[in-house]
């Protein structure tokens, strides 16, 4: 039988402000089988589309990319926060559920026409993602699919993401 992996998420109503129901994914990594099962069901979906490089968002994109490239045998690069990146990078700005951030990737972290799965650990309004592809993009690379392990539907963050390939481990 499939897991139902919503067993290992908390919810914490009116964080971090009022109104906001946040999915806490703490629990689900604190459990060695339920973090394993749920990082090859990424995986398991992320195989066949010939994928090259993994890219996440700082900073729980971080916690479910590493584990997938790791698995698959390929690299991960991050995308990161203001003043993150050491070296020269491409930028995107974005909205957020709670307040607005921008991101930034090495430019020589994917090379042009490398297959990239994007992930994280949230797909809310898909500011975030949307912004991540953006850099991947920008860099000219080709975002094969994306994977999450949470999907807020009233968000809509899938409407972003007309034309790219979603797959989400739960749906809140
Ligand atoms: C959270 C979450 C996703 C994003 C989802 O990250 O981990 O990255 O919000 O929201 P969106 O679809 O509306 O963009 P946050 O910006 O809180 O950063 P953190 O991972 O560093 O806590
Ligand atoms: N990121 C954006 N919205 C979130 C939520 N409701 N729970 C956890 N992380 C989030």
């Amino acid at each position: 039988m499939a897991t139902d992996f919503t067993k290992y998420i908390a919810t914490v109503p009116d964080y971090p402000e009022k109104g906001v129901m946040f999915r806490d994914i703490s629990p689900l990594m604190a459990d060695g089988e339920a973090f394993h099962a749920a990082t090859d069901e990424i995986v398991a979906y992320a195989q066949n589309k010939g994928v090259e490089m993994v890219v996440g968002p700082e900073a729980r994109g971080f916690i479910v990319g590493c584990p997938v490239a790791y698995q698959m045998g390929i690299g991960f690069a991050p995308a990161r926060k203001e003043g993150k990146l050491p070296r020269p990078t491409v930028k995107a700005s974005y909205d957020l559920e709670y307040g607005t951030s921008a991101l930034y990737l090495h430019k020589d972290a994917i090379k042009p026409g490398q297959k990239v799965l994007v992930t994280d650990d949230l797909l809310a309004t898909g500011g975030t993602i949307g912004a991540t592809i953006q850099l991947v993009e920008d860099l000219g690379g080709i975002v094969v699919g994306t994977a999450f392990l949470i999907e807020l539907k009233d968000l809509h963050g899938r409407d972003k993401l007309k034309g790219y390939d979603v797959f989400s481990l739960m749906t809140y």
